[in-house]
């Protein structure tokens, strides 16, 4: 069953959009002038920015959604067996929910599905076809920034414990302490007997990680590129985006994929009346994609209450799917 949700007025949606567009252009600004100077990965996703990811995830060098989803559905079953009967299970990004299908096959008498994503339609779009596909879960879709603190909704029923279900090795884009900082959140949400269903990019290879990030057709350009173009439409900035080059290597030392958008020329960029200098070759920084040991990850995990279980990967061993508990 899924609770009816009210869709915004016009005038609020208003509202909200000047809000978000404030935030981009503060953001921006803030990070334009910042040594080395960087914007926040989280604007890569507008519309065609999100067109663009699901498009990298389908191209032969970006290995880690095929992986991912080859891991949920060979493994759900175990990992439902994991995570024990009469769950509440929040997922954090939801997005199309497309693995959690694996997972939601394989509960065990779940009491609720929580699905949270910050993009209220596609969240309660695709909330809507679990609900119709699992007419026994209680499907409560909640519209929030994940990083921050939410409340949780009440279940009809009370569930034996909550488990976050967090896929995709997003929490690869966040810095180290910001991650720790995430799973003690969660940790502290989930409570006792929580857990945490987890996927995660494996250190490997230096070639393959970067052809990963640096695809043949260019998508990941493109995406990368995107995050211009939305300065330009969305907050009437001057640039001259084809003098910008994507930029994406490997840093084994910190374990981390970094990206930035280089420009070729020496060029002036003019945002709401201020000027920002770029020099021929400088970089703007806008993304780190970390990637773990199995053992890194467990221990930054357990400093902040978390206990590994379980684990599974592929024959590979490019990504895995890690489960911990709070004992
Ligand atoms: C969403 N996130 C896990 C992707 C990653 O691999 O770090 C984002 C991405 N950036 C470039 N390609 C994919």
């Amino acid at each position: 069953m899924i609770l009816p949700h009210s869709s915004s007025t016009p005038i609020a949606q208003q509202a909200m959009t000047q809000f978000a567009n404030e935030r981009f252009l503060t953001d921006s600004l803030t990070g334009l002038s910042q040594t080395p100077k960087r914007l926040p990965c989280k604007y890569f996703y507008d519309q065609r920015g999100s067109q663009l990811f699901d498009q990298i995830c389908e191209t032969d060098e970006y290995y880690l959604t095929r992986t991912e989803t080859a891991i949920m559905q060979r493994y759900a079953g175990e990992m439902g067996e994991c995570l024990g009967e009469g769950v509440m299970l929040i997922e954090f990004g939801s997005g199309s929910s497309i693995k959690t299908r694996y997972l939601l096959d394989h509960l065990i008498k779940p009491v609720a599905y929580v699905p949270v994503d910050i993009s209220r339609e596609h969240l309660h779009e695709s909330a809507d076809q679990i609900s119709g596909d699992y007419p026994d879960i209680e499907v409560l879709p909640v519209c929030a920034d994940f990083t921050k603190p939410f409340p949780l909704p009440n279940p009809k029923q009370r569930p034996s414990h909550d488990a976050v279900y967090f896929p995709g090795s997003t929490i690869g884009n966040f810095r180290p302490n910001q991650a720790k900082q995430l799973l003690a959140s969660i940790a502290h949400m989930c409570g006792q007997k929580g857990g945490l269903l987890i996927g995660v990019d494996l250190r490997k290879d230096k070639a393959i990680l970067e052809r990963a990030y640096n695809d043949n057709q260019g998508v990941t350009a493109e995406f990368n590129l995107n995050l211009l173009h939305r300065l330009q439409k969305e907050l009437g900035a001057t640039i001259d985006v084809d003098a910008f080059e994507h930029h994406a290597f490997y840093n084994a030392e910190l374990g981390r994929i970094e990206i930035y958008l280089r420009s070729r020329v020496d060029q002036t960029i003019l945002l709401d009346g201020q000027t920002v200098q770029v020099e021929a070759d400088e970089l703007i920084h806008t993304e780190y994609s970390h990637k773990y040991t199995i053992d890194g990850f467990a221990e930054m995990a357990r400093e902040v209450g978390w206990t590994l279980r379980r684990w599974w990967t592929d024959e590979n061993q490019y990504f895995a799917v890690l489960h911990l508990v709070v004992l």
